[in-house]
């Protein structure tokens, strides 16, 4: 059994209450040298824990802004390269549990999209003429970087309308990855045609795409998904109708496009949050995200006689958040205290450089 694994497996048998304490010790005894950073998909009892909890891109840009020597991120492992490459060099950025990654940001990898790039260089001429590459800010670093390479760009599901319309101003179309769902809600929102966006089959030459669907196209939407939010239908929320005709859909863009367009709202995870926050007492909601997620929705709010409800009627957490449990965040913060630092995310610096271009652009254009 690898050394970490052994090390943590002693944090297995301590019981709940003890841990809890623990984590609190330490992080009174850390103080401002650590900031811990909790995305909102987060279990429980990770998440009270956090210093500041947010989606994307609250998190990026306080990663961005925090003067703490250790800056702990309790989300997915590219939120945590995120915080390194904003963070200053001395700083370091931690992720709890290596194994948390985000499964649609594994569908999109540097050799395939630069197979993409080249194949569509061969039917569009230069491609860095014609196309800016945008890359959800769910994707490994050296696609950032790749960005960062082609004049592109970075965005989340809270800037994403802020994104593509610099993007469009830059160059004629977008190459999109790997959500086709975010482009494909983002780009009709905008008012550009369903037909005007084309999906990109990364297993197939040439995308599956005809030259002539690849002319006609403003956007090419990489064919990835989240495993999470597609168990999310449009008959969930036919049946939620039917039972409470009063009730407000809300859902994440990550959804499809035939749940985002059968939504009141779609938005990212704090405009969820804030949403819910700020309806009408009384409100029922049909939420289309992570269940820790609607499951605290549900709990802040039902002093004032709201619910929420969760859009699937099977159970899907995000089980890579998941990993993120409080024997690891103690484990990572015990190892604070004793002056070593475990499970450090550090992006070689030449892919920093490039990708730290194109999470400024981002900030630069984010609401
Ligand atoms: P937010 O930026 O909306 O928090 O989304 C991140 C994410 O991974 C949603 O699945
Ligand atoms: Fe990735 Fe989906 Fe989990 Fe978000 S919910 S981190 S997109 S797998």
């Amino acid at each position: 059994m690898a050394a970490n694994a052994l090390a943590i497996q002693q944090f297995a048998e301590l019981d709940e209450a003890e841990i809890e304490a623990r984590i609190h010790a330490a992080k009174v005894q850390l103080g401002e040298r650590v900031l811990i950073l909790g995305h909102h998909y987060q279990r429980e009892e990770v998440f009270r824990h956090a210093d500041i909890s947010g989606d994307s891109l609250k998190l990026s840009r306080m990663a961005a802004q925090s003067n703490a020597e250790y800056i702990v991120f309790c989300g997915v492992h590219f939120m945590a390269e995120v915080a390194d490459i904003l963070s200053r060099p001395e700083q370091v950025a931690i992720l709890p549990d290596l194994a948390a990654g985000c499964s649609m940001a594994d569908m999109a990898n540097l050799a395939k999209v630069e197979r993409a790039w080249r194949e569509l260089n061969e039917v569009l001429g230069d491609a860095d003429q014609v196309i800016t590459p945008v890359t959800y800010i769910n994707s490994a670093a050296d696609l950032k970087a790749f960005c960062g390479r082609h004049g592109g760009i970075v965005c989340t599901s809270s800037n994403a309308q802020q994104v593509l319309n610099w993007s469009f101003a830059q160059r004629e179309k977008i190459l999109f990855f790997p959500d086709q769902h975010l482009g494909r809600n983002t780009g009709h929102a905008m008012g550009i045609p369903l037909e005007e966006m084309v999906t990109w089959d990364f297993n197939q030459p040439m995308g599956g795409l005809s030259v002539e669907q690849i002319k006609q196209a403003r956007m090419i939407l990489w064919k990835g998904f989240c495993s999470v939010h597609q168990m999310f239908k449009p008959q969930h929320i036919d049946a939620f109708r039917a039972q409470y005709p009063d009730g407000k859909v809300i859902s994440h863009p990550e959804c499809s496009f035939a749940v985002c367009q059968k939504s009141d709202y779609v938005g990212s995870t704090e405009f969820i949050i804030k949403t819910v926050a700020a309806s009408a007492p009384g409100t029922r909601w049909l939420v289309g995200t992570e269940l820790n997620l609607v499951n605290r929705l549900h709990e802040h709010n039902k002093h004032e006689g709201k619910h929420a409800h969760f859009m699937s009627p099977t159970i899907c957490m995000c089980s890579t958040m998941f990993r993120i449990d409080p024997q690891h965040l103690l484990w990572v913060l015990e190892n604070l205290l004793e002056g070593k630092v475990v499970n450090q995310i550090k992006v070689p610096e030449d892919e920093a450089r490039q990708a730290r271009i194109t999470l400024e652009r981002m900030l630069e254009v984010s609401p």
